[in-house]
């Protein structure tokens, strides 16, 4: 073969040239569109924002319910989401349990049930749990109430996410 059967046309060279820049510049658009429409999605976890939910001095021994409002960003969807929590302070300590029964997931209440008196009861199956939210033994949840995050600032209790206690 001769040196001259190796030599690139005008033709091909323009046509890796042309592609090659074509494919630089639709890389050069089409990848930031790609990360810019799939990074909401791609943000995992973040930790709801603490939100004020009640006063310490309103507080007691006694389990209380409130209710409050949190944002909550969901991929591309931002709304705003009621929540609830039964506060109560023990021996200087603040507890904070969801109301969410553990087994599926329908709403408990703080001594409703004359079977169970001073626990929370969960009226859809019979559910039981102390008043540490700790599940009570044979009754169908398998797992402890949710205990939020909280701290305290300025006698005001702000709760972050609730979280499994096991
Ligand atoms: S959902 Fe609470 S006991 Fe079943």
């Amino acid at each position: 073969m001769s040196e001259k059967d190796h030599k690139v046309s005008r033709r091909q060279f323009l046509n890796y040239s042309l592609t090659g820049v074509g494919g630089f510049m639709a890389a050069g658009i089409t990848l930031p569109l790609v990360r810019f429409a799939l990074d909401p999605a791609l943000k995992v976890g973040e930790d709801t924002e603490m939100v004020a939910v009640a006063q310490v001095n309103e507080l007691t021994n006694e389990p209380k319910r409130f209710d409050f409002k949190v944002n909550q960003v969901d991929a591309w969807y931002e709304s705003e989401v009621s929540r609830s929590a039964w506060i109560y302070e023990e021996e200087g300590e603040i507890i904070a349990l969801s109301p969410v029964c553990t087994h599926l997931g329908c709403t408990v209440d703080w001594d409703t049930s004359d079977d169970q008196p001073n626990r929370f009861f969960c009226p859809c199956h019979y559910g039981a749990f102390e008043k540490d939210g700790t599940n009570v033994d044979r009754t169908p949840p398998t797992q402890p109430l949710f205990l939020y995050d909280h701290e305290v600032r300025n006698g005001t209790v702000y709760l972050g996410r609730p979280r499994p206690q096991v």
